[in-house]
């Protein structure tokens, strides 16, 4: 069994000067030694969960746990976590040694202590012999690790990271993904990683929380989210997607473009107006003749593995496929796709009214 080790109930936060809480009423639970991630736009309160977690923002209301304490009224200082942040926030006029020590040093550890966690933190972050180092005389990447071995040598039972990759070119940042990713799993620590970056997102993190506008609107593993988006912003956010309206006539039979289609989704009422999902990467190029939909070829990029093909059809829908082949442009072409390829949703809504919406047929 899992431990629950943070747990987030009801919680609000509202400023004064704006009229939206920039939270509302978000609820989760962060099991122990995983690696979560909150996704969404610039502005949907990813770093004041961060913050109140760290205990930097206090909640309007609701309750925030950790391993089944409230602790809501427990200071910064006295939460078992750490932070990295977006700009590291390192000490420029201390050396390497100076900036991860700092920590323990105001904790009165002995120096041979000190010493010998420093060197284990530096280790792990791959900065062994970088001691001495002045930060200014450190790139980009090795600022990165420092500010990352300042917040392990605190030995933190969860870690807080603040989109930290995203001043790093796109190269090193995928170099530190994997690093990011394989030091959770070493550590095994718990980690909260915040990005406003799918890809990075789904390439990392055990459980995605993804966020829109103060609210959790999808919960799951990167392969649940991908494969299920809950509605049009999830689905839109995460990956690349097409998106049109259809109509849900019974189990496992939707209709779109004019055309009835078998799918693998139910459970919906009969002729239920939705949204249909289908990925790029899942839509293949065919004749016309053999096509479940006929398209006209616009426009096509070369994408380094794929082209990304952009064709309109004759509802003026756009569809975007990814094919190894390249296409006429200008010519008719049949698009082809299976059954489980298409992801039915229904409106644009979090799981909470889902479930209430849900409710409400059934009554
Ligand atoms: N001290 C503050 N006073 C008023 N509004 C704030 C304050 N701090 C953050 N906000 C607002 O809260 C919202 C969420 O901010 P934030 O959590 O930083 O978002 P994210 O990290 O997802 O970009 C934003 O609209 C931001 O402008
Ligand atoms: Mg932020």
């Amino acid at each position: 069994m899992e431990k629950t080790i943070i747990a987030f109930q009801d919680v609000v936060k509202q400023y004064e000067d704006t009229q939206d809480a920039v939270l509302k009423n978000v609820s989760f639970e962060i099991e122990e030694g995983k690696f979560y991630t909150l996704l969404g736009p610039s502005g949907c309160g990813k770093t004041t969960i961060l913050r109140m977690i760290a205990g930097f923002t206090e909640a309007t209301s609701g309750d925030i746990f950790f391993n089944g304490k409230r602790i809501n009224d427990v200071p910064a200082n006295k939460r078992p976590v750490n932070t990295v942040f977006q700009d590291y926030a390192l000490f420029p006029h201390m050396n390497v040694f100076e900036n991860v020590a700092f920590g323990l040093k105001i904790k009165k550890l002995p120096k041979k202590e000190i010493e010998k966690k420093v060197i284990d933190a530096l280790k792990m972050v791959q900065l062994a012999g970088y001691e001495d180092r002045e930060i200014n005389e450190m790139s980009g990447g090795q600022r990165q690790r420092v500010a990352i071995a300042r917040a392990i040598v605190n030995e933190p039972s969860v870690l807080l990271l603040d989109e930290p990759l995203s001043a790093l070119d796109l190269k090193l940042r995928t170099d530190m993904q994997y690093e990011l990713r394989e030091l959770q799993q070493r550590l095994g620590i718990t980690f909260i990683f915040v990005t406003h970056d799918q890809e990075e997102a789904l390439a990392m993190s055990d459980v995605i929380f993804v966020m829109n506008k103060g609210k959790i609107v999808q919960s799951g593993t990167p392969v649940d989210i991908y494969d299920e988006p809950i509605n049009h912003f999830v689905a839109d956010f995460v990956g690349e997607s097409n998106i049109v309206a259809g109509t849900m006539v019974e189990d496992y039979r939707v209709e779109f473009v004019g055309k009835s289609f078998e799918c693998v989704d139910g459970g919906m009422r009969p002729n239920e107006p939705v949204e249909v999902v289908i990925r790029p990467e899942d839509l293949s190029i065919t004749t016309p003749e053999k096509g479940k939909l006929v398209v006209k070829v616009d426009t096509q990029l070369f994408r380094g593995v794929h082209y990304e093909i952009i064709c309109y059809d004759a509802d003026g829908n756009e569809w975007m496929v990814h094919s190894t082949r390249k296409a006429k442009e200008g010519s008719k072409v049949g698009l082809s796709f299976e059954p489980e390829d298409i992801h039915v949703m229904r409106f644009n809504e979090s799981e909470e009214d889902f479930d209430a919406r849900l409710e409400s047929y059934e009554e």
